[in-house]
């Protein structure tokens, strides 16, 4: 069945190409970009595929960007849009975090707010939270950002055992990617790197720090987000959602024997 989509952070990375693949099957896709040029880009790259979209900028920090969506009878929303903070929790300055839970879970919860208005009117309707194996396990340095994805992903649970309650038919669920080569891990491990100097306590470790990131995403990062994208659309086509949705497959298996056996 056709279905009206709307995803967040979709001018590059895994929402792109959900964005993408959501049109080749059908739906009705609006694709939102954090800025402007993104979406002239994106509307520029829709036009050279012969692929129908609508684009639009909207910032979900920004409120009027968020009331955009009022405009819309959602079937799904897809909270993809995120940002990661990156360094050690006991000197990184406090409002990086706070500005990681304002992207990550602040905006996104109100702009799914937004659109559950109208689905629990409609008694219909899906929200999807692209959060992270990093909301299940943490990696040190990277804490900021895990502790959003912790966050987004028990709320999302929360509010899906809350929902199920009142509308069998307005779903939550949440995608749990591994590593992705979209240039995103790159983009945060590096913001550290900017403010832990001198000054630092764990300056004469920074060399070894670097070394061990650099190995671990060149180990766990995949090629393609073709695995997650896969998830993303079934989540997001499924009339009874499941909760979790990860990829790629053996990174979600290890998280959770992680879990299990602890490290
Ligand atoms: N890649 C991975 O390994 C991985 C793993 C686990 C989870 N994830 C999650 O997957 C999602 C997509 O990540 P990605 O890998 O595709 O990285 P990405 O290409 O950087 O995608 C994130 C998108 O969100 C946008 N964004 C940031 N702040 C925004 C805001 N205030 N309003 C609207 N859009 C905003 C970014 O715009 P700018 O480019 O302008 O910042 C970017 O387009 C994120 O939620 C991320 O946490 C990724």
């Amino acid at each position: 069945m056709k279905k009206t989509i709307l995803i967040t952070g979709a001018g590059t990375g895994i929402g792109k190409a959900t964005a993408f693949e959501l049109a080749r099957k059908g739906h009705d896709v609006i694709a939102t970009t954090e800025t402007e040029e993104q979406s002239l880009d994106l509307k520029n790259e829709i036009k050279s595929a012969n692929i129908l979209m609508e684009v639009f900028k909207l910032d979900i920090t920004n409120k009027t960007d968020r009331k955009k969506i009022e405009n819309y009878n959602l079937d799904v929303l897809i909270n993809n849009a995120g940002i990661g903070e990156s360094g050690s929790l006991a000197e990184i300055d406090i409002n990086k975090v706070r500005n990681n839970f304002e992207v990550n879970v602040f905006s996104t919860l109100e702009i799914s707010q937004l659109a559950l208005k109208k689905m629990l009117v409609r008694k219909q309707g899906t929200i999807i939270f692209i959060s992270s194996l990093a909301g299940r396990i943490t990696m040190p340095f990277l804490g900021p950002y895990c502790m959003t994805k912790f966050a987004l992903s028990s709320g999302a649970e929360t509010l899906r055992r809350e929902i199920h309650r009142v509308r069998e038919n307005v779903h939550i669920s949440i995608i749990e990617p591994g590593g992705y080569h979209t240039g995103f891990n790159q983009k945060n491990i590096a913001k550290k790197y900017v403010w832990m100097n001198e000054q630092s306590v764990f300056y004469s470790i920074i060399d070894k720090i670097k070394i061990e990131e650099e190995k671990l995403f060149k180990f766990t990062e995949s090629k393609t987000t073709t695995s997650i994208v896969q998830k993303i659309v079934k989540a997001a086509e499924a009339k009874k959602p499941k909760l979790r949705y990860s990829a790629p497959w053996w990174q979600a298996v290890g998280t959770q024997l992680l879990r299990i056996f602890g490290k």
